[in-house]
Order: C-alpha cells, then structure tokens, then sequence
C-alpha cells in the first residue's frame, strides 16, 4: 500500500510514559478514508457492515505508543514482548482484522468471545454487532487487560467487556454462551471447554497450524458437528499459559543464528549430512511448476497434503538465511522427507513487476532426494490439472473417530492430542 500524506502531531514517549493519553487533537477520518479505499480495493473488505466498522473505530487509539501512521498502516504493531525480545501481544494488521471479520460475518444482535485482546477487533467486532449485541475480549496476560480497560472507548461501545482468562484453561465459560468466536492467538488445540461454550449454530474463526501451514479456519456448530472451511493464511503470536508449548516441533538444524524448525515431528527428518547437501534437484525452468504471482503457494501446499501423506513443515528462524533454504519460510513450508533425503518447493527469487506466474524450482538433498522432488512435481502437476482450487472444506473430529469426508482427497492434520482436523481438498 502506498504512503500517505498526512502530517499529523507524532504522541510523544514521555506522554505515554506517564500513562497519560494526551488528546493530540488529531482528526482519524484521512487515515480511516485511505485505509478503507485500500483495505476495499484489495478486495480484502467486502462487506458494507465491516466497512461500516471500520470507519467508527480509530485504530490509533489502541496503540498510542507509535504514531496514526504506524497505527493505520498494514503492519503489525507490537505492543508487549518476553524477555527474549520476542513479541506477545500485538495489535494485528487491518488486512487481518478485516479478513477474520469478513469471514467471521458478525451480524447484530452476535454475542461475541474474542480469545487474545488488544481493542481494535474487539471494537471492530462491537461496531458489528451493534448494542443489541455483546463483545468479550479475553486475554492470558494481566498487562493487557489493564492496557485495554485503560485504553478502551467504553463509552462509544458499551457492550465490550474485558476478561482475564486463559482460553486453554480446562475451566471454560459457560455452555452455549457465545454465537461467535474469534480467536486472535495462535492455536496449538481448539480445547473443549472453549468449544462447548459455542452456542448451537454458532461459528469458531480461529488460527491453526495445518501440518505445519498457518492458516485460519472457520467452524460452524452444525448438528453432525464442527464444519467449516480452510480460509487464508495468517500468523499470529504463539498461545502462553495453558496452551503454551503444545506443538509437535524440533530443532533439525541449528547454527548461531538460524534454527529450522521442523513441525509435525511423527515424520522422519535427515540427517545433517543430508540437510548439508541442500541444493536445486528441479529448477524453475525444469520443474513444471508455476504459480500465480498474487497467489498463496498454501493452496497448493494444502491439495499437496492430500496427495502425499505424511508430510511435515519447516519453518526457518533467525536473523539469517540458512544457505541452500531459501524458500523456507518463517510461517512454514511444507517438506517431504525421510530418514536419507528431503525436498520443498524453493522459491526463484524476488519477483519482476508484470509477470504474472512464477515458475518454481524444487530443492532438496540427499540419496532419496530426486525421488521426493519427482514426487512433489508430481502432486504439484495435479493441482495445476486440476484449475488450482483453493479454500478447502474442513471437519473437526476426535483422533480415534472416522469422519464422515474421510476418502482419498483428504487428510488429517492434528489439533493436539486429542482431536483432528479433517481437510478435504477443494475440486477445481
Ligand atoms: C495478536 S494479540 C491479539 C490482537 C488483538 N485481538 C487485536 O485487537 O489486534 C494475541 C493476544 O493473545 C493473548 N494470549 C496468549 N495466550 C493466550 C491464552 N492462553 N488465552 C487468552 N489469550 C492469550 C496474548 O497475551 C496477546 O495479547
């Protein structure tokens, strides 16, 4: 998105470090103008009610440590980090407020949970689903309760309440409380307790990790169950408290300043002698795959899932490329392996302007490397054949059940130890 032009009186450190919010006299409605052109000629805000919330709420409010520009524009903004340096708590992009709430379809009258607070969705959220409706924002971190309560226009939106409460605490709400969910932290389980508080009808928007692919999926409480559909990508801070630490991940490969991380640990990784050989085995040109500049690659990660299982993810961490794992990304990437070789869809490089497909070389190492790359090619070919479908339908089942998509275009990824979700790819 472009810069704007507003110049506007920056909030200064000293004032926020006395606690005080100094009214700037700034007027919010240029930014809000701009965000909402963008947010809608992306195509990312379609609906008049998200549109509508959208120019009621000033974004800045919640975060007046950084200045409106910062506030309105794309990024994140992090608001809290651990003793590591690491962010906690964030108030998210306007892209991902507006996707989750597009999908979410708050409609008024809605009683609201939000699990992870800051104030700006929940605001978005109350601006839904009006006064007939409830907004509870909860959050793990006793910080940031306080900072919302401090920070939040009560008095514009009086039904948003603000709770203490870890969502992964096995103590949950009340059955049936909320219509809607929106869980804005990333979810190593969907717990029960959580999900029994979901009335009859109503609908859980949340961040999972799919075999290692971040992505946000829509549930709704149907009679057979929870079902829904994978929605888009999204990486939100990972869960502290009760539901902290319970992904399936490992180190494979560390240096001083670069770990990968492979998730989804029930599939075997090389070893370093392999990983060390990392290069090309299939080059753009080679390869036979493409994909549309504008397009997510985990679409095609998603249909790859179903065709060849069991697959796990990488993703890459730290201050530097590791060299021969460009392609890696930090959210995940999917990677085929065993014990004597690996291979992943490779990224070419930045991306010229007017192009639009990129070809996609496929790297790897190992002896059983050019059999995993062929393979890939193989489930990437499909997908192509197949029109390059999207969004798949997804079911949330206990481990030990067999759910009624099961077949050959699916497959299960685990939400926890106890339960899965069941993926059923989309056809063309
Ligand atoms: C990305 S921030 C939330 C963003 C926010 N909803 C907004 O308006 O942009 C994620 C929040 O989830 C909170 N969180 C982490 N673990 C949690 C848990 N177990 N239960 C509830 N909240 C949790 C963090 O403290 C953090 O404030």
């Amino acid at each position: 998105m472009s810069s704007r032009q507003c110049s506007l009186p920056r909030r200064t450190d000293e004032r926020i470090q006395r606690g005080v919010i100094v009214d700037t006299g700034y007027d919010p409605t240029p930014f809000r103008d701009q965000l909402i052109a963008e947010l809608t000629e992306a195509g990312v805000l379609r609906s008049p009610i998200v549109a509508r919330a959208f120019a009621q709420v000033d974004r800045a409010q919640f975060v007046p440590e950084v200045d409106p520009e910062q506030a309105y524009s794309t990024g994140v903004v992090t608001v809290r980090r651990d003793g590591t340096g690491r962010g906690v708590s964030s108030m998210s992009s306007p892209i991902v407020h507006a996707a989750m709430l597009e999908v979410a379809e708050p409609a008024p009258g809605v009683r609201v949970l939000e699990v992870g607070s800051g104030g700006c969705n929940a605001a978005l959220l109350a601006a839904c689903v009006g006064d007939s409706g409830s907004v509870t924002t909860t959050d793990v971190d006793p910080e940031i309760i306080a900072r919302v309560v401090r920070l939040f226009p009560f008095a514009q939106f009086p039904t948003v309440r603000a709770e203490l409460w870890d969502a992964w605490e096995s103590v949950g709400r009340a059955d049936g409380e909320f219509d809607l969910i929106v869980v804005t932290v990333e979810c190593p389980t969907l717990p029960d307790s959580l999900l029994a508080s979901l009335a009859p009808g109503g609908r859980i928007v949340a961040p999972v990790t799919i075999h290692g692919v971040r992505k946000c999926i829509v549930l709704d409480r149907l009679a057979d169950g929870l079902r829904g559909r994978v929605e888009f990508d999204c990486g939100f801070v990972a869960a502290r408290g009760h539901g902290a630490g319970e992904y399936d991940t490992r180190a494979v490969r560390e240096t001083g300043e670069h770990t990968l991380v492979l998730r989804e640990t029930g599939v075997p990784a090389p070893s370093e002698k392999e990983l060390l050989s990392s290069g090309t085995i299939l080059s753009a040109e080679d390869s036979g795959i493409s994909l549309a500049v504008d397009r997510s690659p985990s679409d095609l990660w998603l249909w790859m899932f179903s065709e060849i299982a069991p697959m796990a993810s990488w993703a890459s961490l730290g201050s530097r490329r590791l060299d021969g794992f460009t392609g890696v990304s930090p959210l995940g990437t999917p990677v085929l392996s065993d014990r004597d070789g690996f291979a992943f869809l490779g990224w070419p490089g930045p991306v010229r302007e007017q192009v639009d497909r990129i070809d996609v070389p496929v790297r790897g190492g190992g002896a059983t490397g050019p059999d995993l790359a062929r393979r890939l090619a193989e489930a990437a070919a499909s997908w192509l054949e197949a029109g390059e479908p999207g969004r798949p339908e997804c079911l949330l089942v206990p481990r030990d059940e067999p759910s009624p998509i099961d077949g050959p275009t699916t497959f299960r990824s685990s939400l926890g130890a106890t339960a899965d979700l069941v993926v059923k790819r989309a056809e063309g």
